[in-house]
């Protein structure tokens, strides 16, 4: 019996040039490199220029997973943007990004699931390609979380950056069995008893402001070991898979002990891990999709590779996405 799948055919991704070293935090706060590196695994991030903007970041990284697709955009039957950091309060950045692609049909929204919006917007995707609303999507990740950093709060401020990331899901044929290319499961949680571990002090229809981000990073943590394991052992058995079958995990590139940990849980070694948190910080919805484009550009990834990717953030939301390059 043959059967949709949708199989990511390219991807890409989008740095801004300004790289900015853990010592760059030493002169203005009460922290050093030796501790945001011992207690998160970040060395550098990368920080929007003044004149690029979550939109402006997300069409790079669109264009670059267009390339690597072959898919002209004009051919896509809808753009998804995965954001907490949008340009405007409305329109959403998504048709910002749709009419510079040159797009004039099609759907285009934004989704905002904060650090789990890729993977809620890879089920979202994929939903809609399973019941044929669309054949071709775009799915982006791009944060400006530089906006909303309270840059005097040693807490948070040390652990974020900013990027994007995108892929290009397309309809194609399977034969319903786990060795399908594209999506083969997904795995979506959110509790909103927890949203005071993670959130913004400020909004549209509260202070009229962006606000800036609050974390009890220890609650988080512990949740995050423990919830994302969890998911990601679902969606392996929804996909009729265990860990033994896993290639690659590309998990949101938070904490590296937190990487660490989860994957332990899992009983998958980390040389079977994507990790750039080194490099990028945490780029919340941004953060899977860039190591994706990372992984699959240090000929890590390759077609045919089992991939399981998981992320947890404001909410609580979380979950995790199985798929076949
Ligand atoms: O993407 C969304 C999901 N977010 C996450 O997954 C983040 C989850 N949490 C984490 O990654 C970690 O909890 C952090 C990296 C945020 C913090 O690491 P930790 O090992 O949990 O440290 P802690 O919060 O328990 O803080 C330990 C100490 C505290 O001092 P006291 O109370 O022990 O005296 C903090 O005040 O470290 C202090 N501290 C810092 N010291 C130097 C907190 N931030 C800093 C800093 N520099 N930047």
């Amino acid at each position: 019996m043959t059967i949709t799948r949708a199989v990511i055919r390219g991807v890409g991704h989008y740095l801004p040039t300004r790289e900015v070293p853990n010592s760059e935090f030493e002169k203005t706060l009460d922290t050093s490199d030796e501790w945001i590196r011992s207690r998160s695994g970040i060395e550098r991030r990368h920080f929007a220029a003044e004149d690029e903007t979550t939109a402006s970041m997300a069409l790079e990284a669109a264009r670059a997973a267009l390339a690597d697709s072959g898919v002209d955009a004009a051919d896509l039957d809808g753009i998804i943007v995965a954001t907490s950091t949008p340009d405007l309060t409305f329109p959403s950045t998504a048709t910002k990004v749709q009419a510079a692609l040159g797009m004039t049909a099609g759907f285009a929204f934004d989704l905002q699931a904060v650090c789990a919006g890729f993977v809620y917007a890879l089920a979202n995707a994929n939903g809609m390609i399973l019941s044929n609303q669309a054949k071709r999507v775009l799915v982006i990740g791009s944060e400006t979380f530089s906006r909303i950093l309270d840059w005097s709060d040693r807490t948070t401020c040390v652990l974020f950056g900013d990027g994007a990331g995108a892929v290009v899901l397309e309809a194609a044929e399977g034969e319903g069995t786990p060795e399908d290319r594209g999506i083969l499961s997904a795995d979506l949680h959110s509790d909103g008893r927890f949203r005071d571990l993670l959130y913004v002090d400020g909004g549209v229809s509260t202070t009229g402001t962006a606000g800036c981000v609050r974390m009890e990073g220890r609650e988080v943590f512990r949740h995050a070991v423990e919830k994302l394991a969890s998911s990601a052992e679902t969606a392996l058995e929804k996909a009729g898979l265990t860990g033994a079958d896993v290639d690659w995990v590309v998990p949101h590139q938070a904490n590296l002990r937190i990487i660490r940990s989860t994957t332990a849980r899992m009983g998958i070694d980390m040389d079977r891990v994507v990790v750039t948190v080194q490099d990028h910080g945490n780029t919340s919805a941004a953060s899977i999709p860039l190591a994706m484009s990372v992984g699959k550009a240090q000929g890590k990834i390759k077609q045919g590779d089992l991939i399981v990717t998981e992320a947890i953030g404001g909410g609580l939301a979380w979950g995790a996405v199985v798929l076949r390059w």
